[in-house]
């Protein structure tokens, strides 16, 4: 992964089966490929839900939040951006899916990063003039994520939902996945107006890495291979197509970083 709100040292290291670490970062052991690429393995020592917490906690936590992040200067930044990058007539999204949001009621270390997360979600969604509907997917999401979501007009598809309800109409927002499980949406993102990722810089340095150790390997996995290259096509694809935009880091989100990227088609006139 890209980042992480307590920046560690340096990114998990691939190699083929997909499981989770108990932080909510993927690491890549074996591939179990699928029609939408590789299945993620939910590992079985997830945190335990945090028992404080009730859906009405939860959405306090998200207008503590919300009112933060509306006073920020990061805020001022996308708002300022999504206006000078809007094609002509607006957007023309009907959707918005949000995917890998993490928990925000397991006691993990990022449990409120998911919450800022949300926020910035949400938020992105209300300057569109369009009415979207919003979706969130996330496997590690708890009977209190999905009832506090709904709670807030969210709601929650199981994978491969998003997967298959994601078309250049969605508005995607990916808050940090493991990139071959990203695949999917970014052949989507190819066409689509607005991409919220990590980086596709990074994808391309991960999948090229990964590939060169298969390759290196003798009982090398001819499927993976060619996922290794269609991910590094679609994110070259992503980077031709739109204009990369870096979010400045948010600070202030409680020691977390919120920063992401913004990529947003390119108009007819532009390189
Ligand atoms: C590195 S964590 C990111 C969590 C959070 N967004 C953050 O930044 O801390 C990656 C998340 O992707 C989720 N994930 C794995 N497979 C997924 C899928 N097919 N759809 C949606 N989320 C998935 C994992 O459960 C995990 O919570």
């Amino acid at each position: 992964m890209p980042h992480s709100s307590r920046r560690p040292g340096k990114p998990y290291h691939p190699k083929r089966v997909i499981s989770e670490t108990e932080d909510g970062w993927s690491r890549v052991e074996h591939t179990a490929p699928t029609r939408y690429g590789s299945k993620p393995v939910v590992g079985s020592s997830l945190p335990a839900v945090d028992r404080s917490l009730t859906v009405q906690k939860l959405l306090d936590e998200h207008t503590r939040c919300k009112r933060q992040w509306v006073e920020s200067e990061a805020r001022r930044w996308l708002q300022q951006l999504l206006t000078r990058q809007m094609a002509e007539g607006g957007w023309s999204l009907n959707k918005a899916v949000c995917v890998a949001l993490g928990s925000p009621s397991l006691s993990w270390a990022n449990r409120l990063r998911s919450v800022w997360q949300l926020v910035m979600f949400m938020d992105l969604v209300d300057m569109d003039a369009d009415e979207l509907k919003l979706y969130a997917q996330e496997p590690r999401f708890t009977s209190l994520d999905k009832d506090f979501l709904e709670s807030l007009g969210v709601a929650v598809l199981e994978p491969p939902q998003a997967e298959e309800l994601a078309d250049e109409s969605t508005l995607i927002f990916i808050p940090c996945l493991e990139w071959l499980l990203e695949l999917p949406f970014m052949l989507v993102a190819e066409k689509s107006q607005l991409y919220v990722s990590s980086s596709m810089h990074w994808v391309i340095d991960e999948a090229e890495r990964f590939r060169n150790r298969l390759a290196a390997d003798s009982k090398s996995d001819t499927p993976v291979l060619k996922q290794c290259d269609s991910a590094m096509a679609a994110a070259k694809a992503i980077l031709d197509t739109h204009q990369e935009n870096k979010m400045p880091e948010a600070d202030f989100a409680d020691g977390h970083s919120l920063a992401l990227t913004i990529y947003t088609l390119k108009h007819s006139d532009e390189d």
